[in-house]
């Protein structure tokens, strides 16, 4: 069973969630309270509840994505809301449209939140200063990923009970991986020690100045770890060619059933997906029985119910500030 946060008299205050970097750890711990009492509404015979009905959500992805695309459209009409797809393709972007004209022009129709998905850093900021919606990133370059940061820690509250003196390694592509960088703040807050691991070459710029260890060998991790998260190899992001082959890649970072031998028994694997099957992680281990990995989708829908309701009712406050003074 997870340990709750004392998390009992603070109050939400955001109605934007643009990164888990500018958020407190008891900020961390109050959605993660949120979505484990939300959890029960899936497990119902008709998954819904009323908090968000008459709302009106809109995807807004300029990147490809299932996942999560579905995993936020889920969370929003197990609450109630209406949500309107907005994906690069079929919008008027392709004919030139700028983000905040795209923005605005939804908003016309009256939208409450946007879950933006963009291929540059800081786009979710730069519209939330020029919209009253609430937004929220849902994955933004190379900077964060928040909500793909809250369910895996989620996830591994579910599972030990507590982040904190976890060891944790974080494998792979970290350079050009959001996920990676929300992971690292949200484990980090909660009091976990992160490592990662990956050849220089897919280490970020100042990596040294991150709250991280840094390991360039998973051989020299895999004993001492109680979490692992293999990453992708981002190969649409990758500019030249940051390891000589992928056979040599799967060799050295690979996470296969020989490696999994020397590791604790109770380690728990973790991966956001898409998962390159054969390449930074063995079908069998993905798999396995330390394979959390459908559980992640799974709390995924969870947490981003408790984003969703919460920079709601963040709103609805400022709202009622606003009409009192
Ligand atoms: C991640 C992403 O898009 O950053 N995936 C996801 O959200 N499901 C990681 C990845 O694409 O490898």
């Amino acid at each position: 069973m997870a340990e709750k946060g004392k998390t009992r008299e603070f109050k939400w205050q955001r109605k934007h969630l643009l990164g888990l970097r500018e958020l407190t750890a008891q900020e961390i711990t109050y959605i993660l309270d949120t979505a484990q009492g939300f959890e029960e509404i899936s497990t119902r015979a008709v998954k819904k509840a009323p908090p968000l009905r008459g709302k009106l959500v809109v995807n807004l992805f300029f990147e490809d994505s299932t996942r999560t695309r579905n995993s936020f459209a889920l969370a929003a009409n197990r609450l109630s809301a209406d949500v309107v797809e907005f994906t690069k393709k079929d919008s008027s972007v392709s004919k030139g449209e700028t983000l905040l004209d795209t923005a605005r022009n939804l908003e016309a129709m009256g939208i409450d939140i946007v879950v933006i998905r963009h291929n540059a850093g800081g786009a979710p900021t730069l519209l939330s200063k020029y919209i009253n919606a609430c937004v929220v990133n849902a994955g933004d370059g190379f900077c964060e990923h928040p909500t793909q940061g809250l369910l895996d820690v989620f996830t591994i509250r579910k599972r030990k009970g507590s982040l904190k003196g976890l060891k944790i390694a974080i494998v792979g592509d970290i350079s050009h991986s959001r996920v990676a960088r929300s992971d690292m703040w949200a484990m980090t807050k909660l009091g976990a020690e992160v490592t990662f691991v990956g050849p220089p070459t897919l280490m970020p710029p100042k990596v040294e100045q991150l709250p991280v260890k840094i390991s360039y060998s998973l051989d020299d991790v895999i004993e001492k770890v109680d979490v692992i998260n293999m990453l992708r190899i981002q190969f649409e992001r990758l500019g030249g060619n940051p390891f000589p082959s992928v056979r040599e890649y799967s060799h050295y970072f690979g996470l296969t059933v020989e490696r999994m031998k020397r590791a604790k028994p109770d380690i728990i694997v973790m991966h956001p997906g898409p998962i390159n099957r054969g390449l930074e992680i063995e079908s069998e281990v993905a798999d396995g029985k330390n394979s959390v990995i459908l559980q992640q989708v799974t709390n995924g829908v969870t947490v981003r119910m408790a984003t969703l309701f919460l920079v709601n009712q963040a709103a609805a406050q400022h709202g009622e500030v606003i009409e009192e003074t």
